[in-house]
């Protein structure tokens, strides 16, 4: 059956980058059999600017019925000053629950042919390979009450970390289960000393826990983790946490890799229905200028292949031409050293597309 994706190029850099991950889907399809169809939708800023919303229905019923999303980026400083139902941050956000995509999972890869780029000594991170799976439609992104009040004569702002016991358990689950797949050790990561949603966390995590004892739990609060991904990052296998802490540590991961231009990352629901995205934003300071990145956006189709479209083995053959690209010295600007000679957006994605034959 052929399968069905739908293209959300946002905003930025984000046409740019899917145009190379295009030409990858169309080598696969011409040369390694691969039955799919895509079509594209409008999210973010691009969508604003068409319909006056960040995430028309149109793209959210186009994305309920497709196998799977590929989207790049949304945001811009244009967009920054709207008032906040109609920002494209909130496009993702609405996305993000429209879909019920509940597990992110953000890899944080580094290649050898990349060490350099990394703000932490070489021995720190050689060979890390390390898995973050991230709670993405709850907790204090979502939760209730949330606002701007007035309150003894001055404005006060609220907002509400709240997780049940199911929306702990399915993503304890998914952690459980890509612990498995990987080095079958999960760290949890919360603030249970202090709040209450942490302390039902990690006890609902401990209870899930026992149902894969071939993988070693263990726990750590969020401030130390923080500082334990800085300092022996290695440590780490699987991480799994809220959606807010997951914001802030799958940033600190992306950065010890130190090319946050070639990390993708999966947002996953209980259908295994997935969007995937690159960890970057939109850049909108190069956007248009034929320089981004698009390793990020091909890496993120080769997740889309493997988690939600059952073709593992294409997955693998994107992946092994993108480490041929490096290694055959090809660099986009924000992973070149200083004095190396770059290539840009298209060069690069037709390097891959040629790896790939
Ligand atoms: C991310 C981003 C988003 C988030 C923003 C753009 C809403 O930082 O995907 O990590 O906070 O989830
Ligand atoms: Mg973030």
């Amino acid at each position: 059956m052929t399968q069905t994706i739908l293209i959300l190029p946002g905003d930025g850099i984000g046409p740019e980058i899917t145009a190379e991950a295009e030409k990858v889907l169309t080598a696969l399809r011409r040369q390694h059999g691969f039955d799919a169809s895509w079509s594209h939708g409008l999210i973010g800023g691009a969508a604003f600017d068409a319909t006056g919303e960040p995430l028309p229905a149109a793209t959210l019923t186009a994305a309920k019925a497709a196998d799977a999303v590929l989207l790049a980026a949304v945001g811009g400083p244009k967009y920054d000053t709207l008032p906040r139902p109609q920002r494209p941050e909130r496009g993702l956000l609405a996305i993000r629950a429209g879909m019920g995509l509940y597990a992110n999972l953000r890899p944080a890869l580094l290649y050898p042919e990349l060490a350099q780029a990394s703000s932490l000594k070489p021995e720190l991170v050689a060979d890390l390979d390390i898995l973050i799976v991230r709670e993405l439609t709850g907790g204090i992104y979502f939760g209730q009450p949330r606002g701007i009040r007035e309150e003894h004569g001055q404005r006060v702002g609220y907002n509400t970390e709240v997780y049940s016991e199911s929306e702990i358990e399915r993503i304890a689950r998914s952690a459980f289960e890509a612990a498995r797949l990987r080095g079958k050790r999960l760290c949890s990561v919360d603030k249970a000393n202090v709040l209450e949603s942490s302390e039902l966390w990690r006890e609902t995590v401990i209870r899930v826990g026992a149902e894969y004892s071939d993988v070693a739990l263990t726990h750590q609060y969020v401030d130390n983790a923080a500082m334990q991904l800085v300092r022996a990052p290695k440590q780490f296998d699987v991480i799994v946490t809220s959606n807010l802490f997951g914001d802030i540590l799958s940033d600190i991961a992306a950065q010890l890799t130190g090319s946050i231009g070639m990390l993708p990352s999966a947002s996953l629901n209980e259908r295994r229905q997935g969007l995937y995205e690159p960890i970057h934003g939109s850049a909108p300071d190069i956007a248009g200028k034929g320089v981004a990145n698009p390793l990020a956006m091909i890496l993120s189709l080769a997740m889309m292949l493997r988690y939600s479209l059952q073709r593992a083995d294409l997955a693998l053959k994107v992946e092994t031409a993108v480490r041929h690209v490096l290694a055959d010295g090809l660099r986009t600007g924000d992973i070149a050293r200083a004095g190396e000679a770059t290539v840009g957006t298209p060069a690069m994605g037709d390097a891959v597309v040629a790896a790939l034959a």
